[in-house]
């Protein structure tokens, strides 16, 4: 019989943390975005944690108005791009898996097969594509659109673009590159094939000019919520990331995604699902709610206002952060980020909140632990058992610190428990995450030939 199942850990490594106010009070340098030793380090921390995945977010724009507000909110104001930042840290760490997010809305197939494809090279099958179609019209406009395309059209954009991707990866078969000197024949023309693509959004006669990657194909990450983004991400995606903030709606969203998958001729295995956790550890509970209390009163109202507006699709800046929103600001339904969208408009309408009460409560989702060492491992732990999830997306407030912290602390308590590995077993990141090696398209089909004419 197999292994007990151990738990998945991936960080989501953004600059000095994800709190807004984490770049003030973070222990780092204080200016490590563009800061590559910094980001080596945190990475090579991580991989002492023997963390599966470094993952690193992004949207391809800066914010162009309203920079009072984004001046003191930096994670999109200056940031490396993902796959060149992704591409270093391939030299710099051997066995992390290395994900980023790339826009469906904004590249083209091609670009993408390419970019991965070598990134799994680069790092001997680390490689992971974080699928999104972005949501906020800074981006659109980046790419001579004044908003983003409505939410269904992306999602139909992002289910051609990524089949089209994963025919790309299959151009050359395993063992193409023969490399005969005697013959002077570098690749086998048989084992090489051209993709005729003609869909919807792509028209495309195509072949990629690099080798199938070490793992087949890098792995596929998504991480949407609304019915669409379930959708996508039950055909065609092996890690799944998710954002509830209460163990039974995660587990609604485990199944409901694992659910999906048979329909696409998928079993729940091929399907990694990891929950957003933001854990603030200290040497006791008080502590730990005191030192988020501290970053919370350190949001500024214009970020606070901000990042209510963002998420709520509506403009809030001209409300008193001391009175509730009214209800008739909250939008019909959402074009951007639905999850975030239904989490704010439930603590609107249920939790009776002021402005300011809500930006300091909202989440983005994720489930925060404020407590000791034992109390994270403790909910980790619940919702690993519950079935909520196959791991973590770590996001620690603060950077750093929060992942030295919690590699010092909540990491061998996890071992300890038996819930986590004690070193890495394999070196691509699917070996790490138990995904199988995907065959090739055209090697499936001559084996289904072969086997018909037997
Ligand atoms: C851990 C995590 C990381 C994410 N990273 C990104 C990102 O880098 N870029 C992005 O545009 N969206 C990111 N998202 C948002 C989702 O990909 C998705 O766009 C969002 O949940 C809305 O999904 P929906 O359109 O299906 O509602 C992330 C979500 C989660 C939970």
């Amino acid at each position: 019989m197999a292994a007990e199942a151990k738990m998945a850990l991936a960080l989501l490594a953004q600059q000095n943390g994800l709190h807004p106010a984490g770049w003030i009070k973070a222990g780092g340098p204080t200016d490590c975005a563009n800061d590559i030793d910094y980001h080596v380090e945190m990475a090579r921390l991580a991989e002492r944690g023997k963390f599966d995945l470094f993952f690193v977010a992004d949207t391809p724009a800066a914010r162009t108005d309203n920079l009072g507000a984004w001046s003191r909110y930096t994670p999109y104001m200056n940031c490396f791009e993902p796959i060149t930042l992704l591409s270093a840290l391939a030299g710099a760490t051997s066995r992390i898996g290395l994900g980023g997010t790339a826009s469906t809305s904004f590249y083209e197939p091609y670009n993408i097969a390419r970019l991965y494809a070598s990134l799994d090279h680069l790092s001997h099958g680390r490689g992971a594509w974080n699928v999104v179609t972005s949501g906020n019209n800074y981006a659109a406009r980046n790419f001579g659109e004044d908003r983003l395309p409505p939410h269904a059209r992306r999602y139909a954009r992002a289910k051609e673009f990524v089949e089209v991707v994963k025919a790309l990866w299959d151009t050359y078969d395993d063992d193409a590159i023969v490399y005969d000197r005697e013959e002077g024949v570098y690749f086998d023309p048989a084992k090489f094939h051209v993709l005729d693509h003609q869909g919807e959004f792509f028209k495309m006669h195509s072949a990629l000019n690099i080798a199938r990657c070490p793992q087949g194909q890098p792995v596929i990450i998504q991480a949407g919520a609304s019915d669409a983004g379930k959708e996508l991400a039950a055909e065609t995606a092996e890690v799944v990331f998710n954002s509830d903030d209460e163990l039974p709606a995660a587990k609604a969203y485990y199944d409901d995604v694992k659910g999906r998958a048979a329909k696409f001729g998928r079993t729940p295995a091929d399907i990694r699902v990891l929950a957003g956790f933001t854990p603030m550890i200290a040497d006791s509970r008080w502590e730990a709610e005191d030192k988020y209390r501290e970053l919370q009163e350190l949001i500024h109202p214009l970020v606070g206002k901000v990042r209510v507006s963002s998420d709520l699709e509506a403009d809030v800046s001209d409300l008193d952060p001391d009175q509730p929103i009214p209800l008739d600001r909250i939008p019909q339904s959402a074009n951007l980020h639905t999850r975030y969208f239904e989490q704010i408009v439930d603590m609107i309408k249920n939790q009776k909140l002021t402005l300011r009460q809500l930006w300091q409560r909202y989440e983005r989702g994720n489930k925060r632990i404020l407590g000791t060492a034992t109390d994270v491992a403790d909910t980790m732990e619940e919702w690993f058992a519950a079935g909520a999830c196959d791991g973590f997306m770590m996001i620690f407030p603060t950077l750093p610190d929060g992942l030295e912290t919690f590699v010092a602390k909540v990491v061998p308590e996890l071992q300890r428990r038996g819930l986590y590995k004690l070193d890495y077993e394999g070196t691509t990141l699917r070996e790490h995450l138990g995904l199988k090696r995907p065959e090739s398209r055209y090697a499936r089909a001559a084996l289904s030939r072969a086997g018909g004419a037997r």
